[in-house]
């Protein structure tokens, strides 16, 4: 990839989006059969086109794991991540983007190995609360999963949590996903519109999130005894209250859906899987859970690999550049899928195995390693991705420690592909593992 200096100089054509034998341009049954499973559809054009294709009007499909990583770390400068789903509810994007990197910088300290001992002991007493409060009965894992991350990330990010924020997080977060997976967006400002309903419960979050800053800053720091993420936005000595309110939300909020589709597809594969509980058992059992658990890690990465819930992204182009020698320019789209780029078999070995060792006995070539973004990369990696594998690989050790879990009733693992890929339908049960 590389940024245009030129704006006289004529980028060069793109291959064209290729139906059938025509090589005609984007037609209806194209929309329809990208519908039915865009997947398929994308693996299918790569096939016909090679790995950048345009695809549509404005979009621009990579596929080559170095040219996503150009464009990952270009992020910011030549691309931007996107629009602001609620019409530009806050401010201008510039201001969005500033407070929002603002807000990243000052979290890191929050989110890092270092804040990591106190915010993982009560994410833990928190996991291992709500296993037990769900454990005996059949548990709809699409729908609870969520929840039982962000109550656990919650528990990371602030060592009191205020009664109301987890069930208004849910709604807000609930609702944000309604308007990214709507087909048909109706602005914010039209009343009754899902984004119209986003944005009530977006400000409603932010309500209980102003209160807890609030009282924070009477108390003083550290004033509620463990050092939490809202301490090290906080201490940021130029941050208001008002900025380290907007980036705890910005954090938190994606605390829910991402995270929780994650646990339900491990759910799925800690359920039909023989024999993988028992290894992880085996492993906690050795080495206790305050360490590090290399196999429950591995199982964790191997799932995101298997089932990245972003399983799509985009990067929205801001400046004339070009992509694997073709040129884009401001309005194009580039698109790129974590799915498609960790199942293919030009980087893995046996790409739709789910072998969690290949995390341990060998480290993934480079090209696999760039062909590995569940978290995304560069400048807007995923601002939680530490906090997410250690919260996955802590609820997969309590669960593999304490319970057996099972499959009831129906399933259909078939991905949902919205804006977060999930199983159409799992229902579990964790039942306490019998005393030997
Ligand atoms: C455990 C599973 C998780 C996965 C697979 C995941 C994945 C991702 C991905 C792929 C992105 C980037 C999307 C893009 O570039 O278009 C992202 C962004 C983000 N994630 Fe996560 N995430 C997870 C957990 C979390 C947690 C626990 C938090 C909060 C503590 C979090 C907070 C964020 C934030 C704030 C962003 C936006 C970053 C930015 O744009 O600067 N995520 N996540």
């Amino acid at each position: 990839m590389a940024v245009v200096d030129s704006a006289d100089e004529q980028p060069e054509q793109l291959i064209p989006w290729a139906t059938g034998t025509s090589g005609a341009a984007w037609r209806a049954s194209d929309a329809y059969a990208y519908e039915q499973d865009p997947v398929r559809f994308l693996s299918e054009a790569v096939g016909r086109c090679g790995d950048t294709f345009r695809f549509g009007r404005n979009a621009v499909f990579l596929g080559d794991p170095d040219e996503v990583h150009t464009v990952l770390t270009e992020t910011g400068r030549a691309f931007h991540t996107g629009r602001d789903i609620l019409d530009g509810f806050r401010s201008s994007p510039d201001e969005i983007t500033a407070l929002w990197m603002r807000g990243r910088r000052a979290g890191r300290a929050g989110l890092t190995a270092r804040a990591a001992s106190a915010g993982a002991h009560r994410m833990r007493e928190r996991i291992r609360a709500d296993l037990a409060a769900l454990a005996g009965r059949p548990v709809d894992a699409v729908d609870q999963a969520p929840g039982l991350c962000s109550r656990a990330a919650l528990a990371y990010c602030l060592a009191e949590v205020p009664d109301a924020l987890p069930a208004r997080l849910a709604t807000a977060a609930v609702r944000l996903t309604g308007v990214l997976n709507a087909t048909l967006p109706v602005p914010a400002w039209v009343p009754g519109s899902a984004a119209h309903r986003a944005r009530a419960s977006v400000r409603s979050l932010a309500s209980v999130l102003t209160e807890a800053v609030e009282e924070r800053r009477r108390g003083g720091e550290g004033g509620h005894g463990d050092p939490d993420l809202l301490d090290a936005l906080l201490t940021d000595a130029d941050a208001s209250a008002q900025d380290a309110r907007a980036a705890l939300q910005m954090i938190i909020t994606g605390t829910h859906v991402v995270p929780g589709a994650a646990l339900t597809w491990l759910l799925a594969e800690l359920a039909t899987r023989k024999g993988l509980l028992g290894s992880i058992r085996a492993e906690a059992a050795a080495r206790g859970m305050d360490g590090e658990l290399p196999y429950a890690t591995a199982v964790v990465k191997e799932s995101l690999r298997l089932h990245p819930p972003v399983w799509l992204m985009t990067r929205d182009v801001a400046l004339p550049a070009k992509v694997a020698g073709y040129g884009v320019g401001p309005g194009d789209q580039l698109i790129f899928s974590p799915y498609l780029l960790q199942r293919d078999a030009r980087w893995w070995d046996d790409p739709d195995r789910f072998r969690p060792e290949r995390w341990l006995d060998e480290l993934p070539a480079r090209r696999a390693r760039r062909a590995y973004i569940p978290f995304s990369g560069g400048a807007r990696i995923c601002a939680g991705y530490r906090l997410g594998l250690l919260q996955l690989t802590l609820a997969v050790a309590l669960l593999a420690t304490q319970y057996t879990v099972e499959i009831v009733g129906d399933v259909d693992l078939t991905p949902t592909y919205e804006s977060v890929l999930a199983p159409r339908r799992l229902r579990v049960r964790w039942d306490p593992t019998p005393a030997r």
